[in-house]
This record gives C-alpha cells, sequence and structure tokens, in this order.
C-alpha cells in the first residue's frame, strides 16, 4: 500500500521504518529538514536499538523515502498516518494539538483522491471527531479523507519490535471502510494472529490514555509503598515480589525507584485529567494528581538522601550522576528523572558530573551547566557520593572492588534498584536503594588484614 507517515520523531520514523519492512511503499514527512535529510540517508536521528539496520535496509529497497513536503505527502499516499508530537502546552496540563491541527488541515486541503487519515499521536478524547470535521472543511468539495484513530503502545528501547509485533492493535473507526483498509495494512501481524479490537473513535483515543494512566498509577503505587517501607525498615522489592505473584497484580511495572519520566507517562495524565475536567467528569481522574505526586516524591527523595549522606550540605561536594535518560537503551531525556535529580543536586551547591552511554549530547543540550564525563571511571574520580538513577545493563555490570579506589567515599544511592547490593556491600560499598534497608558496606579490613598476614607468614615460612 502508499502510506505516509507525518511526523518523525520516536514514534513515527521507527512506524514509517516498520511499515516499509511489512512491504507498504512508505514516505515520511517531517517539517524538520535536518531530520529528514538523516532519515533519507538511513541514519537515525535518536538512539533506539534496531532501528538504524530497519532504516537501512527500507531505504536501499527503495520501498522508504522521506520529504518535508505535505503536498508530496498528499499526492504520494493513500493512507496518511499522523505521529506529530502533542506536548504538554506551557503552564498548562492540557496537550498542545497545534501540529495535529495544522497537519490534519494542511494534508486535507492537498488531497487529490479518496484518502485514509489515521492518527496515532496521543490526543485528548474527542480529537478525532473535531478533526473530521476541520478536514473536511480544508478539503476539496467532494474528498473529505475518512478519520480513524489507531493509538500506539510501542516503548522507547523496544520500539521496533513493538511495532514489527505488537502485542494488540486498536482500529478506532466510524466506518467499515477505514476497518478494512487498516486491516490490509497490518495484514501480515493479524495473520499472525495479533489481536484488533474495532472501536469507534472516543474508546480508541480513550484506549491510549488509559493504559498509559494504568502505568503510571502502578509505578506510583508501589512507590507509595516505597515510602511506607522507608518508613518501617521494610523491603519494598520483596514485598513487589509477593504481591507481583499474584497474576491478577503481575509483577511488571511494579519497579519502585525513581519514578517515571519521559515524553509519555507524565504528559498523558496530566493532559488525561484537564480533559475530564473539560468534560465534567474531573473527580473521576482526580487520583492522577496522587499518581503525579507521588511520582515527584521520589525525585526529591533522592536529594534528600544525597544531603544527609553527605553531612547536610551539598555545597562543594562531588556528586557522580550515573544515568541522564529517563530510561535505558534511550537516548530520551525529555522529563528525565535522573536529570531532574542532577539538576536539584547542582542548585543545591552539589559539583555534579553526569554519565551515561547513549544520552551524554541530550543531555548537555538540556542541561549545559552540569558536568559531564564520557567514561564511568573519569565520572566517578573523587566522588563523594555516587547516584544510579537510569538502570542502564552497563551500570549492573560496573564491578564495585575495581571502582572502589577511584572514589573518596564509597556511597551509592541506588535510584532504581539496580545493584546487586551484597556484591557491593562487599566491596567495602554502602549501598542505599530507594524503598529498601541501607545495606551497610562489610568491613572489608580484616580481610584484607589476614590476607596481607597469610602473604606474610608463608613469605617467612619460605625463608625459613
Ligand atoms: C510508555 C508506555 O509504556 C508505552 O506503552 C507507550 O506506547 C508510550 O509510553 C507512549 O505513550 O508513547 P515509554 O515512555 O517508552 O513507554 O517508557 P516506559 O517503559 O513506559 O517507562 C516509563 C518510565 O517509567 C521510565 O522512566 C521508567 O524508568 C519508569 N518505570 C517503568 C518505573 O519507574 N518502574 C517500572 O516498574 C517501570
Amino acid at each position: 500500500m502508499k502510506i505516509t507517515v507525518i511526523g518523525t520523531g520516536y514514534l513515527g520514523a521507527v512506524h514509517a521504518a516498520g511499515m516499509a519492512e511489512l512491504g507498504h511503499d512508505v514516505l515520511g514527512v517531517d517539517a524538520d529538514p535536518a531530520k529528514i535529510a538523516a532519515l533519507a540517508a538511513g541514519r537515525a536521528p535518536f538512539y533506539e536499538p534496531g532501528l538504524p539496520e530497519l532504516l537501512e535496509r527500507g531505504v536501499e529497497s527503495g520501498r522508504l523515502r522521506f520529504s518535508t513536503s505535505l503536498a508530496e505527502a498528499a499526492a504520494f499516499g493513500d493512507v496518511h498516518f499522523v505521529c506529530v508530537g502533542t506536548p504538554q502546552v506551557p503552564g498548562s496540563d492540557r496537550a498542545d494539538l497545534q501540529f495535529v491541527d495544522t497537519v490534519v488541515t494542511e494534508l486535507s486541503r492537498h488531497l487529490e483522491r479518496p484518502s485514509l487519515i489515521v492518527g496515532k499521536s496521543t490526543v485528548p478524547v474527542g480529537t478525532a471527531r473535531r478533526l473530521t470535521g476541520l478536514a473536511a472543511a480544508a478539503a476539496r468539495p467532494g474528498l473529505a479523507p475518512d478519520m480513524a484513530w489507531n493509538p500506539e503502545f510501542l516503548r522507547e528501547g523496544f520500539a521496533v519490535a513493538d511495532t514489527l509485533s505488537p502485542d494488540r492493535l486498536v482500529f478506532g473507526v466510524a466506518g467499515v471502510d477505514a476497518e478494512q483498509t487498516l486491516r490490509e495494512v497490518y495484514r501480515l501481524a493479524l495473520d499472525r494472529g495479533t489481536p484488533a479490537f474495532v472501536t469507534d473513535l472516543e474508546t480508541a483515543e480513550l484506549v491510549k490514555v488509559a493504559a498509559n494512566s494504568f502505568l503510571a498509577t502502578k509505578i506510583s503505587f508501589i512507590n507509595s509503598m516505597a515510602e511506607v517501607c522507608e518508613a518501617v525498615g521494610a523491603d519494598v522489592r520483596l514485598l513487589a515480589d509477593a504481591i507481583g505473584q499474584d497474576a491478577r497484580i503481575g509483577r511488571r511495572f511494579l519497579d519502585a525507584g525513581v519514578g517515571f519520566g519521559g515524553g509519555c507517562l507524565g504528559k498523558d495524565i496530566r493532559a488525561f485529567r484537564a480533559r475530564g475536567v473539560e468534560l465534567g467528569v474531573g473527580d473521576a481522574l482526580e487520583f492522577l494528581a496522587g499518581v503525579d505526586a507521588t511520582n515527584d516524591r521520589r525525585r526529591e527523595k533522592v536529594v534528600q538522601l544525597a544531603r544527609e549522606h553527605l553531612g547536610g550540605n551539598l555545597a562543594g561536594r562531588r556528586v557522580t550522576v550515573l544515568g541522564a535518560s529517563f530510561k535505558p537503551d534511550s537516548d530520551d531525556v525529555r522529563d528525565s528523572p535522573a536529570l531532574y535529580v542532577a539538576r536539584a543536586l547542582w542548585d543545591h551547591g552539589a559539583l555534579v558530573t553526569v554519565h551515561d552511554p547513549a544520552a551524554l549530547e541530550n543531555a548537555r543540550l538540556a542541561a549545559p551547566h552540569l558536568g559531564y564525563a564520557a567514561d564511568v571511571e573519569a565520572a566517578l574520580r573523587a566522588a563523594d557520593l555516587v547516584v544510579l538513577l537510569t538502570e542502564w545493563r552497563d551500570y549492573r555490570e560496573l564491578d564495585p572492588l575495581l571502582l572502589a579506589p577511584l572514589v573518596s567515599s564509597r556511597v551509592v544511592i541506588d535510584g532504581r534498584g539496580a545493584l546487586d547490593a551484597d556484591r557491593w556491600n562487599a566491596a567495602g560499598w554502602t549501598v542505599h536503594a530507594l524503598g529498601r534497608p541501607v545495606a551497610p558496606a562489610w568491613d572489608v579490613t580484616p580481610i584484607i588484614t589476614s590476607a596481607v598476614a597469610d602473604v606474610q607468614s608463608s613469605q617467612e615460612e619460605a625463608v625459613a
């Protein structure tokens, strides 16, 4: 099929490459010429495992092209996917719909044949129906496009797999033609047995925000339990393991820590709440304010712990922050808890050095005043405190014994429950994971002393 994907951010770039991989002819469109030039050359403009290979294959096959022109998109495609951003309006909780509105209006103005516009962006419920009117008003007589909503559930870091093998498809449609077209677009996935839910436009829009609200709630639930655990010396990890064993609860998304960030969960729950108020059902979504507040408190908790570990004053103290992206396997620093904490520590006077395996460049752009180090050893040198805030595999695999001599104080705050505390304790580190009792460093002095004594006595025996 001839498909366009408008907006080539994290969602659109992967969707465009994925559609080409599934055999469609795809034109990706974005207003940013630099992004389009990179994509056209087969280069991913951001870090996403597997995307460079997918892009390269698509571009080489000739099935994946890129452009900055909506007129070209209108001339090329039968199905147009709208993947532009819906960021939070500054100073408000609402979603900014200007990009969605502009794309749908402009595209409709240029349409020359019957087409289907499919929204993928996360929008407040009611948007698709409003856009149907906008599109009809902009299009030439008789060429008003059909409108569908097909929310996206991909996770950054797993975006390629989530796009090629989704766990479900949701087709929000206003008629059977749109459903048939979407079935054709996703034929390969449907043939493999992927469940498809055909709904009205409003339900499809709601599925997306309801799913993200549930995920955010689950994370804040376990983080609330972490606060209680901290008050009584209990262990939130063991608690999560035990409740997660119940299949009705499930263990996934019950990892306590510094909380959620990124371009989706936070903004989506805020926009959903704001929309609920507009719809007169604000009370029904009031709990999301608590979800947000719990999330904020976890970030502040790390700052408080850092202060406590450094004797109540951060001024002039060297703090190494491991991680800048909002989660591992991503270079996305939007609303990153790691960067939030790094900034807050700096605000309190700490000398902050940040390390991240992929997000250093984006972090430096977002927070140029912080210190950065390209390798972990350099980042840790002479640190008074280490704070781990993104659970990259590289950090889980660090050897605490080798790192011990680099720092001036062997204390690590584990904001993601990522470290094997026993291993770090055995190497002389104190580990303070959120929601868990402090794991004090083992006293390694007797071990070292007795090892030295052993060596000396065997040398004496040898001499004798
Ligand atoms: C999220 C959803 O998971 C996707 O299904 C959705 O498609 C996407 O938003 C979107 O709306 O586009 P994503 O933002 O990539 O995906 O990241 P998640 O994997 O959901 O993680 C979000 C945040 O929650 C991260 O900061 C992560 O560290 C944190 N998290 C996750 C926890 O603190 N604890 C957990 O147990 C899980």
